[in-house]
């Protein structure tokens, strides 16, 4: 059509009308919300684009005064909701406009010890059409242990209660937001996030139709006593002993690794497929045998060391607890354990969560963690918050999705733990693989870290990552897509495409392509895959275009 001046008048007022009704309709929800224990603190109805401003976020969220920006045309409140007398959460929701909207909810998760607001999650949710929710699962910082200290109810928000409050006031607003309730129900996470899903399977399985749980960290206590204990396994934090092992030898340690088993799955891409398929022996690092020169070969004592490094963690009765740290990962925990040559874990929660929620002791330091300080938390499991529960027949029951992924270098979850996790589930439930696969699948993705990064192709529209590349929202590509087109059309995703972008700049060029597959369906396949900078794009899509092997 042709756009005259007073047309294009026309056109602004009516889209300014449209504005200002949407903008009318956000303001009475907020002034007339009917949600239990729910109070606004704030509301805006916000344009596509709009950059906001996040007063009072702490700094280990982000703050003082970090940015949002929207990525629709968004009702946005702020509500806190009350969990006990003594306990309350804060509440995000960007609920886009109702010709955008896509009828369906997303819920968050945290990550860590908690304590902030997903907002990436909720930026792709909103501009996929979902309307958005986060949770500061009940206080404020992802760093500190005061908010713990003497308040179990905000320690049952963050260990089991916050992402069911999440859900169930997520669907009461859509219902009084949009006038009818959303046709199904979503949620996405990583780490923590991903432990909050899988408790929420277990406990409230009524909560959500799809759960996208990245790098689960479900048996949160064992994951978090590890750093302790495999930090004091290389001689932390006597940090000048001869068992200590220098941060400066751990990336020689892990070339090592890679030199000796990157081939062995077929393609030499600097990245170990399956950490879990081999034993390394750190002796071939000793001084004398050549490998590593004087400055970075391993003495005796540290040969042991680096040898415990890589062994399970077993409880103070002798039972293994969690699984192997993963070989080729980054070694943070190893390597990050000093600052100005003062022992120090750059892995801080273990400290927080120690102190503030299982010794109530403000004093406490994990120089001498040991294993019974970790069966000690286990048998407290403060919050519930140790989500290692395997149960989860009714959400299977009643014909809920789950697409879980996991990072085959992370350096936080061991990857070993979700097959373990999946395993355990199958086991629990008494079903055939081709029943598990029928509501749960978990695909590993070699050579990516802890939910995102690393040298391997991780993008698949991950929970926590902000934006989603346009080009590659569909099912193949996208898992929250995936998910989506599971629990709707029933189509059960076989593959997801995994994407390398130059520089992990999501949306740029594509350096990579590869398939990951569910996990089981055996033989394992692997996709004949080069990383090089001189060859880009691959695709390598659904099939099996590269090589196949038996694992
Ligand atoms: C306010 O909320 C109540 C209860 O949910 C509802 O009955 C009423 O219609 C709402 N008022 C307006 C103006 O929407
Ligand atoms: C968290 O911070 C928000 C402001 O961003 C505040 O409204 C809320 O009361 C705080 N919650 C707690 C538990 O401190
Ligand atoms: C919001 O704006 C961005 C940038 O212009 C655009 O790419 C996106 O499609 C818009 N989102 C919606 C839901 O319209
Ligand atoms: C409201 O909060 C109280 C505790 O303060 C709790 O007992 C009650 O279950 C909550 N109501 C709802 C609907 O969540
Ligand atoms: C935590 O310790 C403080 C002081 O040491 C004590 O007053 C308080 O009762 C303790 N709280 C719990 C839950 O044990
Ligand atoms: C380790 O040795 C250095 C000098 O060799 C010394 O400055 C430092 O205090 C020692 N650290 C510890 C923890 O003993
Ligand atoms: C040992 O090897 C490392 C890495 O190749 C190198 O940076 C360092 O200079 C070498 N040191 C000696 C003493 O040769
Ligand atoms: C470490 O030492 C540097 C240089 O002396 C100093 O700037 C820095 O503040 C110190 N860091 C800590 C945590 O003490
Ligand atoms: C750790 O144990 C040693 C030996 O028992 C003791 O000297 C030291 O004070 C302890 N350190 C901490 C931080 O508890
Ligand atoms: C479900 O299938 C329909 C019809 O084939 C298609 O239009 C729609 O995009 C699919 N939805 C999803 C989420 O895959
Ligand atoms: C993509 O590659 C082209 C050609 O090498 C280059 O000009 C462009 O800057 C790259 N884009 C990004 C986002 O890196």
């Amino acid at each position: 059509m042709h756009l005259s001046i007073s047309n294009i008048a026309v056109f602004l007022g009516f889209f300014a009308r449209l504005a200002a009704c949407s903008a009318d309709k956000c303001a009475l929800l907020a002034s007339n919300i009917s949600v239990a224990n729910s109070t606004v603190i704030t509301y805006d109805y916000l344009l596509n684009g709009t950059t906001f401003d996040l007063p009072g976020t702490v700094e280990s969220c982000g703050g003082p005064n970090p940015k949002a920006s929207t990525t629709a045309n968004v009702c946005r409140l702020v509500l806190t909701v009350t969990t006990s007398p003594s306990s309350e959460i804060q509440l995000e929701a960007w609920l886009p406009d109702s010709p955008a909207w896509n009828g369906r909810v997303l819920a968050t998760g945290n990550g860590g010890i908690g304590g902030c607001i997903d907002y990436a999650t909720i930026q792709n949710g909103a501009g996929l059409g979902f309307a958005s929710f986060g949770t500061n699962a009940g206080h404020n910082g992802s760093v500190g242990y005061d908010f713990f200290l003497n308040q179990p109810e905000v320690i049952n928000d963050f260990g089991h209660r916050a992402i069911h409050v999440e859900a169930e006031v997520s669907k009461e607003l859509v219902h009084q937001y949009y006038g009818t309730k959303a046709r199904k129900a979503y949620y996405a996470g990583c780490s923590t996030g991903g432990r909050q899903g899988f408790q929420n399977a277990h406990l409230y399985p009524e909560d959500f139709d799809g759960l996208l749980l990245g790098s689960p960290g479900v048996d949160w206590l064992h994951i978090v006593a590890s750093k302790g204990i495999l930090a004091r396994r290389i001689g932390w934090p006597y940090i000048n002993s001869s068992a200590y092992v220098r941060p400066e030898q751990w990336p020689a340690i892990v070339e090592a690794q890679i030199q000796e088993f990157d081939a062995l799955d077929g393609v030499l891409d600097g990245i170990i497929d399956e950490p879990t398929k081999h034993r390394f022996d750190p002796m071939s690092l000793t001084c004398g045998t050549g490998l590593l020169n004087s400055s970075l070969c391993l003495s005796p004592q540290q040969v042991e060391s680096v040898r415990r490094a890589y062994e399970p963690i077993v409880s103070s009765s002798g039972q293994i607890v969690y699984p192997a740290f993963e070989l080729g990962s980054k070694t943070d925990v190893f390597s990050a354990n000093q600052v100005n040559g003062t022992a120090k874990l750059s892995y801080t929660i273990l400290q927080d969560f120690w102190r503030g929620a299982v010794f109530n002791n403000t004093h406490w330091t994990p120089e001498n963690f040991s294993e019974s300080d970790m069966d000690l938390a286990i048998s407290i499991n403060p919050g519930q918050v140790n989500a290692a529960e395997k149960d989860l027949s009714s959400f299977y029951r009643k014909g809920g999705k789950i697409i879980s992924y996991h990072g085959r270098n992370d350096e936080t979850v061991t990857s070993a733990l979700s097959e373990q996790f999946f395993t355990g589930v199958q086991t629990a439930l008494d079903v055939t693989l081709q029943d598990m696969h029928s509501f749960y699948r978990l695909f590993f993705l070699p050579g990516m870290h802890h939910c995102s990064g690393g040298p391997g192709a991780w993008s698949i529209g991950n929970a926590q990552k902000y934006p989603y590349d346009k080009k590659l929202l569909d099912s193949k590509h996208n898992a929250l897509i995936a998910l989506v087109s599971w629990v709707e059309n029933g189509t059960a995703p076989e593959t997801i495409v995994g994407t390398k972008y130059e520089d992990d700049v999501i949306g740029g060029n594509i350096t990579a392509q590869r398939s990951k597959y569910p996990l089981h369906p055996a033989p394992h396949k692997f996709s004949a895959l080069r990383f090089s900078q001189n060859i880009a794009p691959i695709h390598l899509l659904a099939g099996g275009t590269g090589s196949m092997m038996q694992a």
